[in-house]
C-alpha cells in the first residue's frame, strides 16, 4: 500500500532528486542582498555585514526578506563563504566599499600559525534553524560553502584578485603545502555543511566562483578532486542529501566536473550556451542557471529572451531557474517580479 506522504517535497528538491517540473522552480544567487531596501535599513541598524551574518535573528530575517517579498522556491542562507577561513582562524573584515580582508595572507599557505575558532559557525547553524523554523514546508532551505579552491585563493592572496595569481603560483611553486591548505579546508567544510543539514538545510550549494582561472591539470587537482571528497564524505554522512555543484567559469572543463565529482546538480554561468550544456552533460542531470544578471538588470525583451531560451534548452532536462551569478546592487525590484511572472506564466 502506498501511503501518500503528510510532508509536501518543495519543488526544488524534487528538481534535484531528478524530477522535471514546469514551470520550473526559482530562485536567485544573491537574493538578500543590497538590492533590497529592507536588507539595507537592517544592514544600517546592525552596522556592518559580518556584524548581520553573526546575529542569528538577523541574518534569519535577511534570509526569508525576498521569499515574502517574492515567494521563492528557496531560501539561501544568509552568511558568507570567508566564514570558513575565519572559523579557521584568520582575522576577517569587509570594509565599506572594499571587498573582504583576510589576515594574515598565507602566502605560504602555511596554516599551523592559526588557532582555529570553530565556535564561530555555531551562529550559522542557529541561523538556519531559525529559518527553517519559519518557512513554509514547500519552500526548500540550501545552505552552502565556498568550494576548497575558491576559499584558498581568498586565504593566500588575503583579498580577492583579478587572476587569483597567488594560490595559482603557490600551487605550482609549493605542491604539498597547498595540498595540506586545500585538505584542511575540504575537512573543516564537511563539518560545516554537515552542521548545516543537522539545523535544517535540505540541499546545500557549492559556490566555486574561481573555478575558471585554472588550467585543466589544475582544475581536476584543486577542483575536481577537493570537491569529490567534499561530496564523498557527505554522502556518507547525509545520503539523501543533494549537492549543487556551481564551477563558475568552468567552460568546457564543465563536463569533466559534472562527471567526475558526484555532485547531483550543476549551476551554470551565464557564458554557458544552455543547448550546449544539455548536450554535453550526463542525461537527466539536474542543472541550475543560467540567466545573465544583467538581461535581468536590463528587464523586457533582453530578459524574456534569455528565459525563453534556457526553458527551451532544458525542456527535457529537470531545471532549476537562477542567474548565471549573483543578483547585481542596482537590479530594480520589479524586474525580479517581471522575471517571476514570465516564468510562472501569470
Ligand atoms: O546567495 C545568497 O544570497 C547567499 C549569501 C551569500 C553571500 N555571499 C552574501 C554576501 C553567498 C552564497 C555568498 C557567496 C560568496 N561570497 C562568494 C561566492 C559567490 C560569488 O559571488 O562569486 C564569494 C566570492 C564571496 C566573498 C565575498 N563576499 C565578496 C568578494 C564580497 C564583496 C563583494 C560584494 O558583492 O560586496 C562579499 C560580501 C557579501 N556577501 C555581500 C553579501 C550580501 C555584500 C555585503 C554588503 O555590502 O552588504
Amino acid at each position: 500500500m502506498i501511503v501518500p506522504s503528510a510532508v509536501p517535497v518543495p519543488p526544488l528538491l524534487a528538481v534535484l532528486g531528478g524530477e522535471r517540473l514546469d514551470p520550473p522552480p526559482v530562485w536567485l544567487m544573491r537574493q538578500a542582498g543590497r538590492y533590497l531596501p529592507e536588507y539595507r535599513a537592517l544592514r544600517t541598524a546592525k552596522g556592518g555585514f559580518l556584524e548581520l551574518v553573526y546575529d542569528s535573528a538577523a541574518a534569519a530575517e535577511i534570509t526569508l526578506q525576498p521569499i515574502r517579498r517574492f515567494g521563492l522556491d528557496a531560501a539561501i542562507l544568509f552568511s558568507d563563504i570567508l566564514i570558513v577561513p575565519h572559523a579557521m582562524g584568520m582575522d576577517l573584515t569587509f570594509g565599506v566599499g572594499e571587498g573582504p580582508r583576510l589576515t594574515p595572507p598565507l602566502t605560504d599557505g602555511l596554516i599551523d600559525g592559526l588557532t582555529p575558532v570553530p565556535g564561530r559557525l555555531e551562529a550559522i547553524y542557529a541561523t538556519v534553524a531559525a529559518v527553517r523554523a519559519a518557512l513554509d514546508p514547500h519552500v526548500a532551505l540550501i545552505g552552502f560553502a565556498g568550494s576548497p579552491w575558491t576559499v584558498a585563493t581568498y586565504m593566500v592572496a588575503g583579498a580577492g584578485s583579478k587572476d587569483q595569481g597567488a594560490a595559482r603560483q603557490l600551487a605550482y611553486r609549493d605542491a604539498p603545502a597547498f595540498q595540506a591548505l586545500i585538505d584542511r579546508i575540504v575537512a573543516v567544510t564537511v563539518d560545516y555543511l554537515s552542521g548545516q543539514i543537522a539545523a535544517g538545510a535540505q540541499t546545500v550549494q557549492l559556490f566555486d566562483s574561481w573555478a575558471g582561472s585554472l588550467a585543466p591539470a589544475e582544475f581536476e587537482r584543486w577542483v575536481i578532486a577537493p570537491t569529490a571528497a567534499i561530496v564523498g564524505r557527505l554522502m556518507v554522512r547525509h545520503p539523501d542529501v543533494s549537492v549543487i555543484g556551481f564551477p563558475k567559469g568552468a567552460g568546457a572543463k564543465l563536463a569533466a566536473y559534472a562527471a567526475e565529482t558526484g555532485v547531483d546538480a550543476v549551476g551554470l554561468d551565464e557564458t554557458v550556451d544552455p543547448a550546449w550544456a544539455d548536450a554535453m552533460l550526463p542525461p537527466g542531470m539536474p542543472v541550475q542557471g543560467n540567466i545573465d544578471p544583467l538581461a535581468l538588470l536590463a528587464g523586457g525583451a533582453a530578459l524574456r529572451e534569455s528565459v525563453t531560451r534556457v526553458r527551451a534548452a532544458f525542456d527535457t532536462r529537470p531545471h532549476v531557474l537562477n542567474l548565471g551569478h549573483g543578483i547585481l546592487q542596482e537590479t530594480p525590484i520589479a524586474h525580479v517580479e517581471e522575471l517571476l511572472a514570465m516564468v510562472r506564466g501569470a
